[in-house]
C-alpha cells in the first residue's frame, strides 16, 4: 500500500525546489504525493521565516492539522506531522515545546535524513529534531525527480548567504554560502532537459555569488556556468535568481550580452536608495553602485528588464532617505518589484537598532512606493503592445484552446492557439496589456 504525502510549501522558489526533491526521495520510501492534507499519511510543512508572523502562521496551521489528525485517529487512521524549512531551523527546540504533537522538525540542510527520521519516529520516538548542518551535502543524498519535468524547471546551484544584511534571517536559517560543483549542476540540467524542461531557473539565496568547483579543481563563477549550460541542446531559456548587486561581476554582465538563451530579465534587489540606510542594512553597495551596475547591464543587453526588492521603514530611515529610494526608482524604471515594510526579526542586528519607524509611517511610505512601482509595471506591460515576442508555453490557459506562456521579460501571456502544445516556443504579437498579464495572437509557431 502506497502511503500518501502532502507537502505545503511557503516562501521562495528554493523551497519549491526542496519540496520536489523531498517528494522524490520519499517516493522511494513508498510515499505518493497528493494535493490535499485530507487522507494524507504524512503532512510536511516546508516553511519560510523571512517576514513577521511566519512562525505564528505555521503554529496555527499546525493547530488545524492536529485537529484533522485527531479526526483521522477517531476513524482508525493516523497522520504524521513534519515541519521543514526556515521556521523549523529557527524554532528547533522551541517548536518541540510549543507544539509537542509535531513528529519531526527538520532544517533545510538535513532533508536527506528524512527517511531515517521517519524510521525513528516509526520505532516510537517522538519529537524528533534535526536542525544540524551535516558534513555530507543534501544534494548528493537526495535523489533526482523522475518522470516528466516542468517546462520551466528550477535548479538550486547555491545555498546560504554570508552577507548578513542586518534585517535578514537567511544567514542564520540557511547557513553559510555553499556552491554545488559544476559537474553536478550540468548533470542535473541535462537530466531536466531530457525530461522535458525548456527553461531552467538557477536558484540560490545569493545565486550570483556562485563559485562552484569546475574542471581541474578551478572555480567557476555564474557567468561561466551559464555559458556552459547554454551548450545543452534543447535548453531554450536560462534565468537565475536571487542576485546581490556587488556580486554582478564582469563575466556575468557580459553573458547577458553574449548568451542568447540568457533571458533579459533580472531580479536584483536594491532594498533602499539611501546610502545611509544601505550602510545600516550592511549592504555592500551604494545607490550609485547600483546605478552603475544597471548601466553596465543595459550596455550589454539594452532591453534587459529589471526587478527589485525594497524595504521601507528600516530603523533610522528619515523622509529624505525614503525620498532617495523614490528617486532611484524613478531613475531606473522597474518592470516588476516587491516591496515590504521593515519587520524586525528577533536575533538579527536590525531588530535592536535605535530609531525604529512607526507602523503608520511605514504604511504610508509603502503605499507611496507601491503606487510608483505599480505605475512603472503597468507602463512596462503597456509598452509591449504591438510588439512580437517569443513566448514559451508552460501551462494550460483558462479554457481549452488557450495556453499560458511567458515573454523573455517574465510576463504571463494568454494566447488562443489550439495548434500549440505546452513546451512550444512561438512568436506572439501582443495585443492586450492587463495589470498582471498580457494577451496576444500567434504569429509563427515553433521557433
Ligand atoms: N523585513 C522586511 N522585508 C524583509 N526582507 C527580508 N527580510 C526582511 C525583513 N526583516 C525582504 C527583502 C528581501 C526579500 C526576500 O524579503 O527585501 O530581498
Ligand atoms: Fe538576506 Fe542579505 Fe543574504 Fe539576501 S543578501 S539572503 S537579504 S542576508
Amino acid at each position: 500500500m502506497r502511503k500518501k504525502l502532502f507537502i505545503k510549501t511557503y516562501g521562495c522558489q528554493m523551497n519549491v525546489y526542496d519540496s520536489d526533491r523531498m517528494a522524490a526521495m520519499l517516493a522511494r520510501h513508498g510515499y505518493q504525493r497528493v494535493d490535499s492534507p485530507e487522507g494524507a499519511d504524512l503532512v510536511l510543512l516546508n516553511t519560510c521565516h523571512i517576514r513577521e508572523k511566519a512562525a505564528e502562521k505555521v503554529y496555527s496551521e499546525l493547530g488545524r492539522l492536529r485537529r484533522l489528525r485527531e479526526q483521522r485517529r477517531r476513524e482508525g487512521g493516523d497522520m504524521l506531522l513534519a515541519v521543514a524549512g526556515c521556521v523549523a531551523q529557527a524554532e528547533g527546540e522551541a517548536m518541540a515545546e510549543r507544539a509537542p504533537f509535531v513528529d519531526i522538525v527538520v532544517g533545510p540542510q538535513a532533508y536527506h535524513r528524512l527517511p531515517e527520521l521517519l524510521a525513528r519516529r516509526g520505532r516510537g520516538r517522538s519529537g524528533i529534531i534535526d536542525t544540524s548542518f551535516p558534513r555530507e551535502s543534501k544534494f548528493d543524498e537526495l535523489p533526482r525527480e523522475e518522470g516528466q519535468s516542468a517546462v520551466s524547471a528550477f535548479l538550486t546551484v547555491q545555498e546560504g548567504c554570508d552577507k548578513f544584511c542586518t534585517f535578514c534571517v537567511v544567514p542564520y536559517t540557511r547557513g553559510a554560502e555553499v556552491s554545488r560543483p559544476v559537474a553536478d549542476v550540468l548533470a542535473e540540467a541535462r537530466d531536466l532537459v531530457a525530461r522535458g524542461a525548456r527553461e531552467i531557473t538557477l536558484l540560490g539565496q545569493n545565486v550570483n555569488a556562485y563559485h562552484g568547483e569546475g574542471p581541474q579543481g578551478r572555480e567557476w563563477g555564474l557567468g561561466r556556468l551559464i555559458r556552459e549550460l547554454a551548450e545543452i541542446p534543447g535548453l531554450l531559456r536560462i534565468r537565475y535568481t536571487t542576485s546581490y548587486p556587488s556580486d554582478m561581476d564582469a563575466e556575468l554582465i557580459a553573458a547577458h550580452g553574449e548568451v542568447p538563451q540568457l533571458m533579459p530579465f533580472l531580479h536584483l534587489p536594491v532594498q533602499s536608495g539611501s546610502d545611509r540606510v544601505l550602510r545600516a542594512m550592511n549592504r555592500h553597495h551604494t545607490a550609485d553602485d547600483y546605478r552603475r551596475i544597471v548601466a553596465a547591464l543595459r550596455e550589454a543587453r539594452p532591453d534587459i528588464a529589471l526587478s527589485s526588492d525594497f524595504i521601507v521603514g528600516f530603523p533610522g530611515e528619515r523622509e529624505e532617505d525614503f525620498a532617495a529610494t523614490l528617486e532611484l526608482v524613478e531613475e531606473i524604471g522597474f518592470a516588476q518589484a516587491y516591496s515590504f515594510k521593515y519587520s524586525p526579526r528577533p536575533g538579527t542586528p536590525g531588530a535592536i537598532l535605535p530609531g525604529q519607524v512607526r507602523e503608520t509611517v511605514k504604511a504610508e511610505r509603502l503605499a507611496r512606493l507601491q503606487e510608483l512601482l505599480d505605475a512603472q509595471m503597468r507602463r512596462f506591460h503597456a509598452a509591449q503592445r504591438g510588439r512580437e515576442l517569443p513566448v514559451l508555453f508552460e501551462r494550460p490557459g483558462r479554457h481549452p484552446a488557450q495556453l499560458l506562456g511567458r515573454t523573455p521579460y517574465m510576463q504571463s501571456v494568454h494566447v488562443e492557439a489550439p495548434e500549440l502544445r505546452i513546451g512550444d516556443l512561438a512568436l506572439v504579437r501582443i495585443t492586450e496589456a492587463h495589470a498582471h498579464s498580457l494577451a496576444g495572437t500567434l504569429v509563427t509557431r515553433s521557433m
